[in-house]
């Protein structure tokens, strides 16, 4: 049974995912596929400020199209990063989304890593839009992503 495989908070967070939907007019959108298995997560943002002026992820939301890991992970980069200032936000990565999981079976590590990227996708699209420059780490990840996604296109066109 595949619940056997997960914690008590990865079975909460899919049960009852939290920040699901999507945002009218948001201000970034992070698309992305996962080559592994091929599932798919959709994010997108809503930019707004600290008392001290500082902008911060004001909204944040997810549809995500995957595994019991996917959903969870997605619900909890958006509890991971929303409020924060972008800068701190940034500092996701998918160790902390599996710690913030209790954990995750190694096959399913490759899960938590879609929450992530999506969210410095979302980041990129925002930076882009508003003509920013876009910090070094975020363009090295959609470059990669870039390309994941060409592998993807390469690996489905035989059933369009
Ligand atoms: S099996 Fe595809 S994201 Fe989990």
């Amino acid at each position: 049974m595949e619940n056997n495989l997960y914690s008590k908070k990865v079975m909460e967070h899919f049960k009852k995912p939290h920040n699901y939907g999507r945002i009218e007019n948001a201000d970034g959108i992070g698309e992305i596929g996962n080559v592994v298995c091929g599932d798919l997560m959709k994010l997108y943002i809503k930019i707004g400020k600290n008392k001290k002026g500082e902008e911060i992820v004001g909204d944040i939301k997810f549809e995500t199209f995957g595994c019991v890991a996917a959903i969870s992970s997605s619900s909890a980069v958006t509890d991971l990063v929303k409020g924060k200032t972008i800068k701190e936000a940034l500092e996701i990565n998918s160790r902390k989304i599996a710690e913030t999981l209790g954990g995750l079976p190694p096959i399913k590590y490759h899960c938590s890593v879609l929450g992530a990227d999506a969210f410095l996708e979302a980041i990129y699209d925002y930076f882009s839009k508003n003509k920013r420059p876009i910090p070094k780490k975020i363009q090295k990840n959609h470059l990669r992503l870039k390309k994941e996604k060409k592998e993807l296109e390469e690996r489905y066109k035989q059933w369009r």
